[in-house]
This record gives C-alpha cells, structure tokens and sequence, in this order.
C-alpha cells in the first residue's frame, strides 16, 4: 500500500513531503492509507460507508477538492481507484488544487498502475517508481498539463447522464434491465436501494400510482445524478449507506440490484446487509423486487428476512426475487 512505498521512498529520497505542508489525498478508504503521512491532511472521498469510517477516525473528509476552505494544498497523492477514467480524473483534479506543489500517484498493480504511470509519462516530469509491495509510487510536480484527463461524463443512447467510475457508466445494465422489465404495476412509497445514477428509479417513475421514490446511493458521484437523470417531484435521492439507511416512514416496496463488490473486493456480506435493511425498512405487508447474478448466496437471508420468497423466471445469469411480509419490522 502507499505508506510502505511512501516510506521506501522517504529512505533514499529523504522527506519528499516538508513539515507543515497542506495534503490532499484522493480516494483514502480508511486512516491507514495515511499512515506515515504527517501535518495538515484533507482526504476526499465520496463513498458514504468510507466517509463514516475516516469521520470515525477523526478525519477530515470532503466530496470535492476544489473551491475546498483547506485548499489550494502543497501536495496531493493520488490513490488510483479501479476505473481508469476516474483514476486520471483525480490525478487531473489533484493538478487543479496543487497549482504549485507536488503530485504522487500511487497503485498497486491490479489496480492498473502501470499504464497509468506509462500513460502519464508523456504528459508530466515524472519520477522514476519506486516499486515495492505489488504497486508503484511515482510523483510529479506542478504546474502541469493533463487536461485532457478530466472527465467531463458521458451521455448514454437513452439520454442518462454518467460520469467515470460510477456503476454502469458506460450502458444500462442488463441484470436492473431485467428487474425494470419484470416489475408489476406499483403503488405508495418504494425506496431503490444502491440506487446508481438513476436507472431503476426512472423505471419506478413511469407507475403513476407510485407517490414517492427514496433513491439510497452510497456513491456520491452517482447520487448527483439521479436528480438529472430522474428530474421527478416524487424523487426524494439520499447520500447514504443502504446498509444502514432507515425511511422516515415504513415504505411499501424495495427494489433492488444489490452491490457485491467494495472497493473492487467481491463481498456478498454487503447484499445480505442489503436485503436485512429492506426488510427493517418495510411496512408489514411490504415487498422486496430484488436482482443478483445466479452465483450469489441470498437465499437463506431471503428466508430469514421474509415470510414469503418467490424465485421470479429469470435468466441463465441473472435471478429475480420477490419476497413479502418482513419478519423483522421492529424500527
Ligand atoms: C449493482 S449497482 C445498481 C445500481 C443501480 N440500481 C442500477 O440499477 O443501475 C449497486 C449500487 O449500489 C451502490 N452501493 C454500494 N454499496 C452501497 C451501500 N453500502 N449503500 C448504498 N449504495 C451502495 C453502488 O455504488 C452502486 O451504484
């Protein structure tokens, strides 16, 4: 990780971050990715269960480096995320809030570190890497043309704005197309968990009888979406973590494509926290609409959590449940 290159490259280098120097680091999921890091330290971060883990930890934390009260910074380090898109965006916004300073890249190698470095190459002074457990370090200073790094979101077919990183950012998808599909005429108050940019919310629009949306995105780049995506009065969009997430109200139906990943790490846990908090959320007689790629183990969670599930004809990829009646509606 970057505090063991970082200090790697501290033993040959000496300090490359002076005393009393203002850093902002991208995409730091927790405080031990700040390890070795001293002074005046700003980290963004836009996934809600991250956020609340550093807020823990006495962090501070923003969603947006630019215009920040703490900025302009000395130093930046980028951590590179899985998407290369938005890996390049942060080292582009890291060169807008450091005008005069230094930038680190930093990576491990399956996250894709060595063509960003190769890539990066022709557009900065860069350092020599510095390469040590599985990732590489590398670091430029600024000013520093990368412009056409920034990510200025894309427009798919269907007229849905994306932007680089979020879930499907490049197309619809197939596995909420086939629960959009599948869904039955509904009424009242439904909440889309891990609501993405928007896609299944907008399907949930289209019922008339429908009288409000709570559209629960953990994704902050993806939650600034939704209100383009689905410009709806009924559409209440929340920054949170599902997991955790109650209604203000016990809503009448979920819907749900549940994340099985955190950070690139396949983690079923999450979509089992999912289906648990959908049904804490229900009404007595609610109903959960639910999608999941055939592999994932939901099953037993489903039976705990619901008195009734109902396996809907899906695909060879792709099962679609509804499950009805909570067990567990105590608030
Ligand atoms: C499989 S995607 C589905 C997105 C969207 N519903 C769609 O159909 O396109 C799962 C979404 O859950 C979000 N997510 C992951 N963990 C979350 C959490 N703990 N709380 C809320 N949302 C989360 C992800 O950012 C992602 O947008």
């Amino acid at each position: 990780m970057f505090s063991d290159r970082y200090s790697f490259a501290q033993r040959d280098g000496g300090d490359l971050i002076p005393d009393g120097a203002t850093c902002v680091v991208f995409n730091a999921t927790d405080s031990s990715d700040l390890s070795g890091l001293s002074g005046d330290i700003t980290v963004v971060q836009g996934f809600a269960p991250f956020v609340d883990q550093l807020s823990a930890a006495g962090v501070r934390v923003t969603q947006q480096a630019q215009g920040h009260a703490q900025g302009p910074f000395d130093v930046g380090i980028v951590l590179l995320p899985k998407s290369k898109k938005q890996a390049r965006d942060l080292i582009y916004q890291a060169t807008q809030v450091v005008p005069e300073g230094t930038v680190f890249v930093d990576g491990q190698k399956t996250d894709g570190i060595d063509s960003i470095l190769k890539d990066l190459k022709k557009h900065v002074d860069l350092s020599a890497p510095v390469s040590k457990a599985h990732g590489k370090l590398a670091w430029f200073s600024t000013p520093a043309q990368v412009s056409d790094y920034a990510d200025t979101g894309m427009l798919l077919p269907q007229g849905f704005a994306t932007s680089a990183g979020v879930f499907s950012a490049d197309g619809i998808d197939p596995a909420s197309q086939l629960l959009a599909e599948m869904l039955p005429p509904l009424r009242g108050v439904v909440a889309d968990l891990g609501a993405g940019w928007g896609y299944l919310t907008h399907a949930l629009c289209n019922s008339p009888a429908i009288t409000q949306v709570f559209a629960v995105e953990a994704d902050f780049a993806s939650q600034q979406l939704i209100a383009k995506n689905v410009p709806d009065d009924r559409v209440v969009s929340v920054w949170a973590d599902a997991t955790g997430w109650r209604s203000p109200k016990p809503v009448d139906v979920v819907v749900m494509n549940p994340p099985f990943h955190i950070a690139g790490r396949a983690d079923p846990a999450v979509g089992q926290a999912f289906i648990r908090n959908a049904a804490a959320n229900l009404s007595p007689q609610g109903q959960l609409f639910m999608v999941a790629n055939r592999h994932l183990p939901y099953e037993s969670v489903l039976e705990a959590s619901f008195q009734s599930v109902q396996e809907l004809t899906g695909t060879p990829q792709f099962k679609v449940y509804h499950a009805a009646r909570p067990k567990r509606t105590k608030r």
